[in-house]
């Protein structure tokens, strides 16, 4: 039976047993070398001469490096709670609950190139051991790949529940573009920091972290035959659990409860300039002095350890990092209020809930 979902219900079930079963169907369409009969072949057979060499050197190696580094795995997580919570079996589901991890991962390359990341699970971001090319063209490839099971079809999943997926994939794509562009504006200091509301930052983090949540749920629901309606409210629902997620991250990146404090360095997202929903409380809530100098520091895109905690000092003295913790919370409780009479009550209906609390008070 299942056991991508033991983890939240049944503690003595190691976290990388989970990770393993994504991993092995991640393995069955992107294998970790090609050879010519790789069903991306099969499916679509290329009609000159290849070299498999330059094809996994360019492609699966650097793909694999990344995805072997580890990670929570969390949004397949999400799409088999979804599934079960509508009564169906996930393990009939983990080739599709796939789908938005490794797409996960390929934004994750991209993303370090935007964001001039140093370090990704610990390890220097891809870009900076294969190169620029190599990690863009492997990220985008991870934007598509995952949908071999859809091309495949093994499955036989009738056209009209084929139409919906990727009429969800094609939206949550755009979405998650979306997401970046704002978020790279913002850090980028095109757009006036005192200018930024709650909302707006709420807007970003449903576009550039809710999305692929959003997707997961959906596309399970979707599998699962639920109704348009509990589709979409499922969709809200998991969307919701992404912005506190993102959230979450953003308070990890400043208490220094993430890889980089391994390497003594707290508050990566201040090198970046990140416009976080801390930073924005404590624009709203500072004295004009402490105000201009947090703008200063995050313009400034410093690794200098020094003006960091002196930008981590002038948030926590505005409390930011609490409000913050406790906006999180707050959205939990109201998403989940918003599906909780949609879904019978059940066991795997309390697994998800328990499932997305303990993924937004994570620690790591
Ligand atoms: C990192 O996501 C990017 C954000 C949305 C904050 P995760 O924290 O889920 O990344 P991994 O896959 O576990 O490394
Ligand atoms: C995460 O972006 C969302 C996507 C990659 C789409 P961030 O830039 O906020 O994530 P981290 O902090 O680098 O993990
Ligand atoms: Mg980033
Ligand atoms: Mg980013
Ligand atoms: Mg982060």
């Amino acid at each position: 039976m299942m056991t991508a979902l033991r983890e939240s219900s049944q503690k003595e079930t190691p976290p990388e047993v989970e990770n393993f079963s994504i991993d092995r169907t991640i393995e069955k369409y992107i294998p970790k070398r090609f050879s010519q009969d790789a069903l991306v072949f099969i499916l679509n057979t290329p009609r000159y001469e290849y070299n498999l060499d330059t094809l996994n050197s360019a492609l699966t190696e650097p793909i694999w490096e990344f995805l072997n580094r580890g990670g929570k795995r969390w949004r397949p997580k999400l799409f088999l709670h979804v599934c079960k919570a509508l009564g169906k079996d996930p393990d009939d589901y983990l080739e599709y609950a796939m789908i938005p991890e490794v797409i996960h991962n390929g934004t994750l390359m991209v993303d370090d190139v935007e964001d001039q990341s140093e370090l990704r699970r610990g390890k220097p971001c891809t870009y900076k051991t294969y190169g620029l090319d190599v990690a863009i063209n492997s990220g985008n490839a991870m934007y598509f790949l995952p949908l071999l099971p859809l091309i495949h079809n093994e499955k036989r999943i009738p056209s009209d529940v084929l139409v919906k997926l990727y009429d969800t994939y094609a939206q949550h794509m755009i979405s998650l573009s979306f997401g970046q562009a704002i978020d790279i504006s913002w850090h980028r200091g095109e757009v006036d920091l005192t200018q930024i509301t709650e909302n707006q930052y709420l807007q970003m983090c449903a576009y550039k972290t809710g999305t692929l949540a959003a997707m997961a749920a959906k596309m399970a629901a979707i599998l699962s035959q639920a109704d348009d309606t509990l589709i979409a409210r499922l969709g809200e629902y998991a969307a919701a659990i992404g912005v506190a997620f993102q959230i979450q991250d953003d308070i990890l990146d400043l208490t220094g409860k993430t890889f980089a404090k391994a390497k003594g360095t707290i508050g990566a997202d201040i090198t970046e300039g990140k416009t976080t929903l801390i930073v924005i409380h404590t624009i709203q809530k500072a004295s004009p002095t402490d105000r201009n100098r947090l703008m200063k520091i995050l313009r400034m895109h410093t690794t200098d350890q020094s003006l960091r905690d002196e930008a981590i000092a002038i948030m926590k003295k505005y409390a930011a990092i609490l409000y913050a913790q406790n906006y999180a919370q707050k959205i939990l409780k109201e998403s989940w209020n918003a599906i909780d009479d949609l879904l019978p009550p059940s066991e795997a209906k309390k697994e998800l809930r328990a499932f997305a609390d303990l993924l937004v008070e994570r620690e790591l």
